[in-house]
């Protein structure tokens, strides 16, 4: 069996596609037959040691964390899921290693796959799909006729977060780049806007503003909330995390396994109210120089890098 792993952190030259034994099943775990992976942004970060505090310093480790397959094993105590289901889901950060033949991950992270769903569209879903999830629901308690500006629109946390929004029935505006507009468009974005914006043109008229980027400036997310909006970011710098456990307005989404979220996730996409672009398709055995294209590059511009096995 293969799988893309590291045995230093680094960067894209450290990953290698190698032969790996799955670990053992715990209780509680699920081993999976990969049949879709996508990449995010934290797939670089955590291999360039972003998050050594909680991934260690023990070699090789895996990457990747999001993918849809088929469920091939148990461990003890697992219940809602059996050998055979067609399920999504992400690897917890601590083992990761969806960009392989198999992946063991918690229960608690893999939901049924909906049959409507490829397995490519399935593997896309999860940590995007969770993040605005919970970025809108959980944080920021988005209410049906409020108003939410999703900022980096067009990106893979920011178009999940736009059509769960409107599924929602929240009214959606946001940001994309220069030459991007007709795409935000499409998605029924209202106001469009470049990401150099003057904020002082979108004065008070958000409930919502979620800074998908995590780069917009407090102080311009400050002038486009309502008296009452909340302020939610993606970037959990040591500001963000001080700023956000302090009361007010502002705070910081950290995507958490919640099973009954993803399902929720899951559900929206099986109904065609959240549908994710797939940039580029590629096999395992191309992957690292996928991975390594799609790092360089800085962005999935055109949607998710998705990795086939087999
Ligand atoms: N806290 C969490 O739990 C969590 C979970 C998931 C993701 N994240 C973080 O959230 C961020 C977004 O993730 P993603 O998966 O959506 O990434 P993505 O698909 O690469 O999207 C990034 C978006 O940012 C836009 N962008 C680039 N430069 C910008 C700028 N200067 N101003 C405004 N927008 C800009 C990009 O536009 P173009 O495509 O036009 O360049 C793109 O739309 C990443 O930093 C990721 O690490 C955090």
């Amino acid at each position: 069996m293969k799988r893309i792993q590291y045995h230093q952190y680094g960067g894209p030259e450290v990953m290698r596609l190698e032969d790996f034994e799955p670990r053992e099943l715990g209780a509680g775990d699920v081993r999976v037959r990969v049949r879709a992976a996508a990449a995010n942004p934290m797939d670089f970060g955590i291999r360039n040691g972003a998050m050594k505090m909680v991934t260690g310093r023990k070699f090789p480790r895996a990457m990747g964390y999001d993918f849809a397959g088929i469920v091939e094993a148990v461990g003890s105590g697992v219940t809602r899921l059996r050998v055979g289901d067609e399920v999504l889901g992400g690897a917890p950060i601590k083992w990761s290693g969806a960009f392989a033949d198999v992946v063991v991950a918690e229960e608690k992270g893999i939901v049924t796959k909906p049959a409507e769903l490829s397995f490519e569209a399935a593997a896309a879903l999860p940590t995007v799909g969770l993040t605005a999830y919970q970025a809108l629901f959980t944080k920021a308690r988005l209410q049906p006729g409020e108003a939410v500006f999703v900022h980096g629109s067009l990106g893979g946390v920011g178009r999940a977060a736009v059509q769960l929004a409107s599924a929602h029935g929240a009214r959606v505006g946001g940001s994309c780049r220069a030459g991007s507009a007709d795409e935000a468009r499409e998605l029924g974005i209202d106001p469009i806007v470049d990401f150099d914006f003057d904020p002082a043109a979108l004065a008070r008229r958000f409930d919502v503003v979620f800074d998908t980027v995590g780069k917009l400036p407090i102080k311009q997310a400050r002038t486009m909330s309502k008296p009452n909006g909340r302020i939610i970011s993606t970037a959990p710098t040591p500001v963000n995390m001080a700023r956000s456990a302090l009361p007010g307005p502002f705070q910081v989404v950290i995507a958490q396994a919640v099973t009954a979220d993803i399902e929720a996730v899951a559900r929206s996409a099986g109904k065609a109210e959240l549908e994710l672009p797939i940039a580029r398709t590629v096999p395992l055995s191309e992957a690292v120089s996928a991975l390594t294209e799609l790092e360089q590059n800085g962005s999935s511009k055109r949607g998710k890098l998705i990795i086939l096995p087999g």
